[in-house]
Protein backbone atom coordinates (compact mmCIF):
# COMPACT_ATOMS: atom_id res chain seq x y z
CA UNK A 1 0.00 0.00 0.00
CA UNK A 2 1.30 3.36 -0.99
CA UNK A 3 1.97 5.77 1.79
CA UNK A 4 -0.22 8.48 0.82
CA UNK A 5 -2.65 11.11 3.05
CA UNK A 6 -5.76 9.16 2.05
CA UNK A 7 -7.76 12.13 3.94
CA UNK A 8 -6.50 15.02 1.60
CA UNK A 9 -5.96 13.32 -1.87
CA UNK A 10 -8.26 15.85 -3.79
CA UNK A 11 -8.64 15.89 -7.44
CA UNK A 12 -5.32 15.96 -9.08
CA UNK A 13 -2.67 14.03 -10.89
CA UNK A 14 -0.94 11.82 -9.57
CA UNK A 15 1.44 9.35 -11.15
CA UNK A 16 0.52 5.69 -10.35
CA UNK A 17 2.04 2.32 -11.52
CA UNK A 18 1.23 1.89 -15.04
CA UNK A 19 -1.36 2.74 -17.59
CA UNK A 20 -2.92 -0.23 -19.89
CA UNK A 21 -2.69 0.30 -24.00
CA UNK A 22 -4.43 -1.32 -26.84
CA UNK A 23 -4.22 0.17 -30.37
CA UNK A 24 -6.94 -0.42 -33.01
CA UNK A 25 -4.67 -1.48 -36.37
CA UNK A 26 -5.59 -2.69 -39.31
CA UNK A 27 -9.45 -3.36 -38.58
CA UNK A 28 -8.43 -4.87 -34.92
CA UNK A 29 -7.32 -4.25 -31.32
CA UNK A 30 -3.93 -5.74 -30.22
CA UNK A 31 -3.55 -7.20 -26.79
CA UNK A 32 -3.59 -5.22 -23.57
CA UNK A 33 -0.52 -3.68 -22.55
CA UNK A 34 1.00 -2.96 -18.92
CA UNK A 35 2.74 0.22 -19.51
CA UNK A 36 4.89 1.65 -16.66
CA UNK A 37 6.20 4.61 -19.11
CA UNK A 38 3.49 7.33 -19.30
CA UNK A 39 5.12 9.07 -21.92
CA UNK A 40 3.46 8.01 -24.72
CA UNK A 41 4.84 8.04 -28.37
CA UNK A 42 2.35 9.92 -30.96
CA UNK A 43 3.11 10.63 -33.77
CA UNK A 44 3.03 14.66 -34.38
CA UNK A 45 0.06 14.35 -37.61
CA UNK A 46 -2.34 11.98 -35.44
CA UNK A 47 -5.65 13.37 -35.56
CA UNK A 48 -5.88 13.63 -31.96
CA UNK A 49 -3.29 16.98 -32.24
CA UNK A 50 -5.76 18.39 -35.06
CA UNK A 51 -9.18 17.70 -35.35
CA UNK A 52 -10.25 17.02 -32.46
CA UNK A 53 -10.65 12.55 -32.49
CA UNK A 54 -10.53 12.46 -28.88
CA UNK A 55 -13.14 11.06 -26.52
CA UNK A 56 -12.76 9.48 -22.85
CA UNK A 57 -14.88 8.12 -19.86
CA UNK A 58 -14.29 8.42 -15.79
CA UNK A 59 -15.48 5.84 -13.93
CA UNK A 60 -14.76 4.72 -10.10
CA UNK A 61 -13.07 1.52 -8.44
CA UNK A 62 -13.91 1.74 -4.35
CA UNK A 63 -12.31 -0.81 -1.48
CA UNK A 64 -15.31 -1.85 0.46
CA UNK A 65 -16.23 -1.92 4.12
CA UNK A 66 -15.63 -5.96 3.56
CA UNK A 67 -12.22 -5.11 2.18
CA UNK A 68 -13.79 -6.12 -1.55
CA UNK A 69 -12.91 -4.12 -4.91
CA UNK A 70 -15.44 -2.61 -6.70
CA UNK A 71 -15.84 -1.01 -10.16
CA UNK A 72 -19.33 1.12 -10.81
CA UNK A 73 -21.13 0.39 -13.59
CA UNK A 74 -18.20 -0.36 -16.03
CA UNK A 75 -20.49 -1.92 -18.61
CA UNK A 76 -22.45 1.70 -18.98
CA UNK A 77 -19.08 3.75 -19.81
CA UNK A 78 -18.09 1.02 -22.37
CA UNK A 79 -21.53 1.90 -24.21
CA UNK A 80 -21.18 5.83 -23.35
CA UNK A 81 -17.45 5.46 -24.72
CA UNK A 82 -18.89 3.40 -27.93
CA UNK A 83 -21.25 6.01 -28.87
CA UNK A 84 -19.08 8.68 -28.79
CA UNK A 85 -16.35 6.99 -30.92
CA UNK A 86 -19.22 6.21 -33.58
CA UNK A 87 -20.15 10.06 -33.31
CA UNK A 88 -16.33 11.20 -34.04
CA UNK A 89 -16.23 7.98 -36.85
CA UNK A 90 -13.56 5.69 -34.79
CA UNK A 91 -13.23 1.98 -33.81
CA UNK A 92 -14.17 1.47 -29.87
CA UNK A 93 -12.89 -0.86 -28.01
CA UNK A 94 -15.51 -3.98 -27.24
CA UNK A 95 -17.47 -3.99 -23.83
CA UNK A 96 -15.37 -7.06 -22.85
CA UNK A 97 -12.12 -5.67 -23.93
CA UNK A 98 -13.39 -2.17 -22.01
CA UNK A 99 -14.12 -3.86 -18.94
CA UNK A 100 -11.12 -6.12 -19.10
CA UNK A 101 -8.56 -2.85 -19.42
CA UNK A 102 -10.37 -0.88 -16.55
CA UNK A 103 -9.71 -4.24 -14.32
CA UNK A 104 -6.14 -4.64 -15.43
CA UNK A 105 -5.62 -1.06 -14.48
CA UNK A 106 -7.05 -1.53 -10.99
CA UNK A 107 -4.86 -4.42 -10.43
CA UNK A 108 -2.00 -3.29 -11.89
CA UNK A 109 -2.21 0.03 -9.06
CA UNK A 110 -4.15 -1.87 -6.18
CA UNK A 111 -1.44 -0.28 -3.84
CA UNK A 112 -2.85 3.18 -5.06
CA UNK A 113 -6.55 2.02 -4.08
CA UNK A 114 -7.70 4.30 -1.06
CA UNK A 115 -8.31 1.95 1.63
CA UNK A 116 -12.03 1.82 2.99
CA UNK A 117 -12.96 4.90 5.35
CA UNK A 118 -11.31 7.92 3.95
CA UNK A 119 -14.07 8.46 1.34
CA UNK A 120 -11.29 8.30 -1.57
CA UNK A 121 -11.54 6.13 -4.26
CA UNK A 122 -9.49 5.34 -7.25
CA UNK A 123 -10.94 7.19 -10.71
CA UNK A 124 -10.55 5.76 -13.52
CA UNK A 125 -9.91 7.59 -17.23
CA UNK A 126 -10.02 5.79 -20.50
CA UNK A 127 -9.08 7.91 -23.04
CA UNK A 128 -9.25 7.10 -27.07
CA UNK A 129 -7.04 9.09 -29.39
CA UNK A 130 -7.11 9.19 -33.07
CA UNK A 131 -2.93 8.18 -33.72
CA UNK A 132 -2.59 7.79 -37.38
CA UNK A 133 -0.98 10.35 -39.01
CA UNK A 134 -3.26 12.73 -41.52
CA UNK A 135 -3.57 16.25 -42.63
CA UNK A 136 -7.47 16.25 -43.96
CA UNK A 137 -10.52 16.37 -41.67
CA UNK A 138 -10.78 13.07 -41.46
CA UNK A 139 -12.10 10.00 -38.79
CA UNK A 140 -8.52 8.50 -37.72
CA UNK A 141 -8.08 4.88 -38.86
CA UNK A 142 -5.86 3.92 -35.91
CA UNK A 143 -6.55 4.29 -32.31
CA UNK A 144 -4.92 4.17 -29.00
CA UNK A 145 -6.60 3.08 -26.30
CA UNK A 146 -5.57 4.12 -23.31
CA UNK A 147 -6.94 3.13 -19.66
CA UNK A 148 -5.16 4.93 -16.63
CA UNK A 149 -6.22 5.73 -13.11
CA UNK A 150 -5.52 8.28 -10.19
CA UNK A 151 -6.37 7.64 -6.56
CA UNK A 152 -8.54 10.54 -5.77
CA UNK A 153 -10.52 12.08 -2.66
CA UNK A 154 -13.35 15.19 -3.02
CA UNK A 155 -13.35 16.88 -5.83
CA UNK A 156 -14.53 20.02 -4.54
CA UNK A 157 -11.68 21.92 -2.40
CA UNK A 158 -15.13 22.80 -0.20
CA UNK A 159 -14.97 19.09 1.17
CA UNK A 160 -17.65 16.39 0.43
CA UNK A 161 -21.31 17.80 0.45
CA UNK A 162 -20.52 21.62 1.08
CA UNK A 163 -22.69 23.46 -1.07
CA UNK A 164 -20.98 25.62 -3.06
CA UNK A 165 -22.33 28.59 -5.80
CA UNK A 166 -23.05 28.70 -9.40
CA UNK A 167 -23.43 31.18 -11.88
CA UNK A 168 -25.48 30.93 -15.34
CA UNK A 169 -23.58 31.10 -18.18
CA UNK A 170 -25.76 33.23 -20.75
CA UNK A 171 -23.09 34.33 -23.04
CA UNK A 172 -21.07 31.09 -23.45
CA UNK A 173 -22.59 27.48 -24.69
CA UNK A 174 -20.73 23.98 -23.71
CA UNK A 175 -22.81 22.84 -26.80
CA UNK A 176 -24.35 23.50 -30.31
CA UNK A 177 -28.40 23.00 -31.13
CA UNK A 178 -27.85 19.34 -32.93
CA UNK A 179 -24.56 19.46 -31.86
CA UNK A 180 -22.24 17.22 -29.53
CA UNK A 181 -23.38 18.26 -26.14
CA UNK A 182 -24.55 14.63 -25.34
CA UNK A 183 -21.37 12.88 -26.28
CA UNK A 184 -18.67 12.59 -23.69
CA UNK A 185 -16.16 14.22 -26.40
CA UNK A 186 -12.78 16.27 -25.52
CA UNK A 187 -14.02 19.15 -27.50
CA UNK A 188 -17.00 19.73 -25.56
CA UNK A 189 -14.39 20.26 -22.39
CA UNK A 190 -12.29 22.17 -24.66
CA UNK A 191 -15.13 24.71 -25.32
CA UNK A 192 -15.80 25.76 -21.69
CA UNK A 193 -12.30 26.15 -20.33
CA UNK A 194 -12.54 29.72 -20.62
CA UNK A 195 -15.98 30.23 -19.08
CA UNK A 196 -15.19 28.17 -16.56
CA UNK A 197 -11.79 29.92 -15.75
CA UNK A 198 -14.13 32.96 -15.91
CA UNK A 199 -16.21 32.07 -13.23
CA UNK A 200 -13.81 30.82 -11.18
CA UNK A 201 -12.16 34.22 -11.56
CA UNK A 202 -15.25 35.59 -9.87
CA UNK A 203 -15.70 33.25 -7.07
CA UNK A 204 -18.12 30.44 -8.71
CA UNK A 205 -17.39 26.83 -8.10
CA UNK A 206 -19.92 25.91 -10.87
CA UNK A 207 -20.70 27.26 -14.01
CA UNK A 208 -24.25 26.48 -15.10
CA UNK A 209 -25.29 26.28 -19.31
CA UNK A 210 -28.41 26.66 -20.48
CA UNK A 211 -30.31 25.03 -23.57
CA UNK A 212 -28.30 26.29 -26.49
CA UNK A 213 -31.22 26.60 -28.84
CA UNK A 214 -33.07 29.11 -26.63
CA UNK A 215 -31.58 29.78 -23.68
CA UNK A 216 -34.74 29.53 -21.23
CA UNK A 217 -34.41 25.98 -20.57
CA UNK A 218 -31.55 24.55 -17.86
CA UNK A 219 -28.85 21.84 -19.59
CA UNK A 220 -26.21 20.70 -17.24
CA UNK A 221 -23.15 22.16 -15.12
CA UNK A 222 -19.81 22.14 -17.22
CA UNK A 223 -18.65 18.88 -15.04
CA UNK A 224 -22.08 17.22 -14.06
CA UNK A 225 -25.70 16.87 -14.63
CA UNK A 226 -28.35 18.94 -12.77
CA UNK A 227 -30.56 17.66 -10.47
CA UNK A 228 -33.40 19.17 -8.53
CA UNK A 229 -35.78 18.56 -5.66
CA UNK A 230 -39.05 19.70 -5.36
CA UNK A 231 -41.59 18.19 -2.84
CA UNK A 232 -41.50 14.60 -3.57
CA UNK A 233 -39.94 14.91 -6.82
CA UNK A 234 -36.90 13.96 -8.18
CA UNK A 235 -36.23 16.44 -11.24
CA UNK A 236 -33.61 16.54 -14.19
CA UNK A 237 -33.67 18.30 -17.73
CA UNK A 238 -34.39 16.06 -20.56
CA UNK A 239 -32.54 17.50 -23.05
CA UNK A 240 -30.59 16.35 -25.99
CA UNK A 241 -27.52 18.65 -25.35
CA UNK A 242 -26.61 16.98 -21.65
CA UNK A 243 -24.38 14.33 -21.13
CA UNK A 244 -26.46 11.46 -19.94
CA UNK A 245 -24.57 10.49 -16.39
CA UNK A 246 -24.19 7.20 -14.98
CA UNK A 247 -24.55 8.75 -11.88
CA UNK A 248 -27.66 10.69 -12.65
CA UNK A 249 -29.56 7.12 -13.81
CA UNK A 250 -28.57 5.57 -10.77
CA UNK A 251 -29.63 8.40 -8.39
CA UNK A 252 -32.97 8.19 -10.45
CA UNK A 253 -33.16 4.85 -9.80
CA UNK A 254 -32.33 5.21 -5.84
CA UNK A 255 -34.91 8.22 -5.96
CA UNK A 256 -37.29 5.76 -7.41
CA UNK A 257 -36.86 3.00 -4.79
CA UNK A 258 -37.23 5.29 -2.03
CA UNK A 259 -40.87 6.23 -3.15
CA UNK A 260 -39.77 9.62 -5.02
CA UNK A 261 -41.44 10.65 -8.64
CA UNK A 262 -38.77 11.15 -11.08
CA UNK A 263 -39.49 13.76 -13.81
CA UNK A 264 -37.51 13.53 -17.03
CA UNK A 265 -38.25 17.31 -18.56
CA UNK A 266 -37.61 20.56 -19.66
CA UNK A 267 -36.52 22.35 -16.74
CA UNK A 268 -37.49 26.43 -17.52
CA UNK A 269 -34.42 28.69 -15.98
CA UNK A 270 -37.08 30.45 -13.92
CA UNK A 271 -38.49 27.54 -11.60
CA UNK A 272 -34.72 27.17 -9.96
CA UNK A 273 -36.68 29.28 -7.71
CA UNK A 274 -38.83 26.73 -6.89
CA UNK A 275 -36.64 23.94 -6.04
CA UNK A 276 -35.72 23.05 -2.35
CA UNK A 277 -32.71 21.67 -2.65
CA UNK A 278 -30.30 21.50 -6.09
CA UNK A 279 -26.99 19.53 -6.79
CA UNK A 280 -24.57 18.93 -9.31
CA UNK A 281 -24.05 14.69 -10.06
CA UNK A 282 -21.37 12.80 -11.66
CA UNK A 283 -18.67 10.39 -11.30
CA UNK A 284 -16.15 13.22 -9.76
CA UNK A 285 -18.45 15.55 -8.12
CA UNK A 286 -20.46 12.48 -6.75
CA UNK A 287 -23.58 15.00 -4.99
CA UNK A 288 -22.13 18.72 -4.81
CA UNK A 289 -25.02 20.68 -3.37
CA UNK A 290 -25.45 23.68 -4.48
CA UNK A 291 -26.20 27.15 -1.99
CA UNK A 292 -26.67 29.73 -4.81
CA UNK A 293 -27.06 30.58 -8.85
CA UNK A 294 -26.89 33.80 -10.21
CA UNK A 295 -28.14 34.64 -13.42
CA UNK A 296 -25.64 37.28 -15.18
CA UNK A 297 -25.88 38.88 -18.57
CA UNK A 298 -22.43 37.75 -19.24
CA UNK A 299 -19.51 36.20 -17.13
CA UNK A 300 -17.75 39.54 -17.50
CA UNK A 301 -20.33 41.70 -16.41
CA UNK A 302 -20.72 43.43 -12.70
CA UNK A 303 -23.97 43.16 -12.86
CA UNK A 304 -26.24 40.34 -11.67
CA UNK A 305 -29.99 39.96 -12.53
CA UNK A 306 -31.37 37.14 -10.49
CA UNK A 307 -29.81 34.97 -7.86
CA UNK A 308 -31.49 31.97 -6.74
CA UNK A 309 -31.09 31.48 -3.41
CA UNK A 310 -31.53 27.35 -2.47
CA UNK A 311 -33.39 27.12 0.68
CA UNK A 312 -31.17 24.45 2.39
CA UNK A 313 -28.31 27.29 2.10
CA UNK A 314 -25.10 26.48 3.63
CA UNK A 315 -25.86 22.77 4.36
CA UNK A 316 -26.52 19.66 2.31
CA UNK A 317 -30.26 19.37 1.87
CA UNK A 318 -32.12 16.07 3.49
CA UNK A 319 -32.86 14.22 0.45
CA UNK A 320 -29.86 14.51 -1.32
CA UNK A 321 -27.84 13.44 2.01
CA UNK A 322 -30.08 10.45 1.73
CA UNK A 323 -29.18 10.19 -2.20
CA UNK A 324 -25.38 10.64 -1.75
CA UNK A 325 -25.61 8.08 1.34
CA UNK A 326 -27.16 5.38 -0.91
CA UNK A 327 -24.80 5.55 -3.94
CA UNK A 328 -21.44 5.40 -1.42
CA UNK A 329 -23.12 2.96 0.41
CA UNK A 330 -23.64 0.34 -2.19
CA UNK A 331 -20.26 1.81 -4.27
CA UNK A 332 -18.43 0.38 -0.59
CA UNK A 333 -20.54 -2.79 0.00
CA UNK A 334 -22.60 -1.85 2.92
CA UNK A 335 -25.62 -1.28 1.20
CA UNK A 336 -27.33 -4.53 -1.02
CA UNK A 337 -26.08 -3.78 -4.39
CA UNK A 338 -29.91 -5.01 -5.62
CA UNK A 339 -29.72 -3.78 -8.79
CA UNK A 340 -26.51 -5.12 -9.73
CA UNK A 341 -23.91 -2.50 -10.68
CA UNK A 342 -20.76 -3.09 -9.17
CA UNK A 343 -18.17 -4.88 -11.03
CA UNK A 344 -16.89 -7.36 -7.63
CA UNK A 345 -13.00 -7.85 -8.26
C1 LIG B 1 -20.43 17.46 -18.78
C2 LIG B 1 -20.66 16.35 -17.83
N1 LIG B 1 -21.92 16.09 -17.45
C3 LIG B 1 -22.19 15.09 -16.60
C4 LIG B 1 -21.19 14.29 -16.08
C5 LIG B 1 -21.53 13.18 -15.14
O1 LIG B 1 -21.53 11.94 -15.79
P1 LIG B 1 -21.22 10.62 -14.98
O2 LIG B 1 -22.21 10.54 -13.88
O3 LIG B 1 -21.40 9.53 -15.96
O4 LIG B 1 -19.85 10.74 -14.47
C6 LIG B 1 -19.86 14.54 -16.43
C7 LIG B 1 -18.77 13.73 -15.89
O5 LIG B 1 -18.49 12.69 -16.36
C8 LIG B 1 -19.59 15.58 -17.34
O6 LIG B 1 -18.34 15.84 -17.72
Amino acid sequence: MQNLDWSNLGFVYRKTNAIIVSRFRDGQWTSPEVCSDFDFHFNAFAGVFHYGNSCFEGLKAFRGADGKVRIFRPDENARRLARSAKRLGMAAPSEDLFIRMCCMCVSENIDFLPPFGYNASMYIRPVLEGSNPDIGINSSKEVVFAVMCVPVGNYSKAGSLSPVRAVISRNYDRAAPNGTGSFKIAANYAVSLYPYNLAHSIGYTELLFLDPATKTKVDEFGSSNFIGIRGNSFVTPLSDSVLPSITNKSLQTIAADMGMSVEKRAVPVEELAEFDEVDACGTAVVITPIRSIDDKPALEAPEVTRTYEIPVGDSCGKVSRRLYETIRGIQNGEIEDSHDWCLVL
